[in-house]
């Protein structure tokens, strides 16, 4: 089968996850969530390792972590996603992943600018900051993390400015990519919508 690749970029916090875990399910492809990549080598840095040297290290092992998600270790993922030669050093694997046989979804920040300009289908995935400080506030208080919503705010203000604005692979829509704005959208309504582009760009 001719490599199919799905790159779904945007925000913290902005839907993306859920609509790639979906999306890939729907259609029987292997997802890629690029973010626990830069989250499991920030958190190595965070117990005292070189950045380069944690992103050379990663290991299937420290993709599996419980502890990823933390606001802590997202921080930390934003700060050594800004080191350009972090940022090579995971390049190989991601494309990879990107044109394996039978199809991918890789969700993150650069996968349709940087990773896979040739992705067949490319979302930008967004939403408005109280929306998505809203629903991250949500899943960590689930996941039983002390915050509060304004913190949750901060944080992804923080992290988008940061990710944004850095001179490697910044935060932007592909110039072919389709903005799906879900700040109006329940999470089923998001990835019909997902699944309705996909399906218009496959043809
Ligand atoms: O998507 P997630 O919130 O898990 O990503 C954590 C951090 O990793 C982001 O804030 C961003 O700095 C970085 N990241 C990136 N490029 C990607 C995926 C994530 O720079 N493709």
């Amino acid at each position: 089968m001719t490599p199919f690749t799905i790159a779904i970029d945007g925000p913290a916090a902005a839907g993306k996850g859920t609509i790639s875990k979906a999306v890939a399910e729907r259609l029987g492809v292997a997802h890629l969530d690029t973010g626990l990549l830069y989250r499991a080598t920030g958190k190595r840095v965070t117990l005292g390792e070189a950045p380069l040297e944690a992103a050379e290290k990663l290991t299937a092992e420290d993709l599996k972590a419980t502890d990823l998600r933390t606001p802590a270790v997202a921080q930390a993922a934003s700060r050594v996603a800004s080191i350009p030669e972090v940022r090579a050093a995971l390049v190989d694997f991601q494309r990879a992943f990107a044109r394996r046989a039978g199809g991918a979804v890789l969700d993150g920040r650069d996968i349709g600018t940087v990773i896979c300009p040739e992705a067949e289908v490319k979302l930008f995935v967004t939403a408005s900051d109280a929306v998505r400080a809203g629903r991250r506030y949500r899943e960590l208080i689930a996941g039983g993390h002390a915050v509060t919503e304004e913190e949750v705010l901060a944080d992804l203000r923080e992290r988008d400015a940061r990710d944004s604005e850095r001179d490697t692979a910044p935060l932007r829509p592909a110039e072919d990519a389709v903005v799906l704005d879900t700040s109006e959208m329940e999470i089923e309504a998001a990835v019909a919508e997902a699944l309705r582009l996909i399906a218009a760009r496959r043809g």
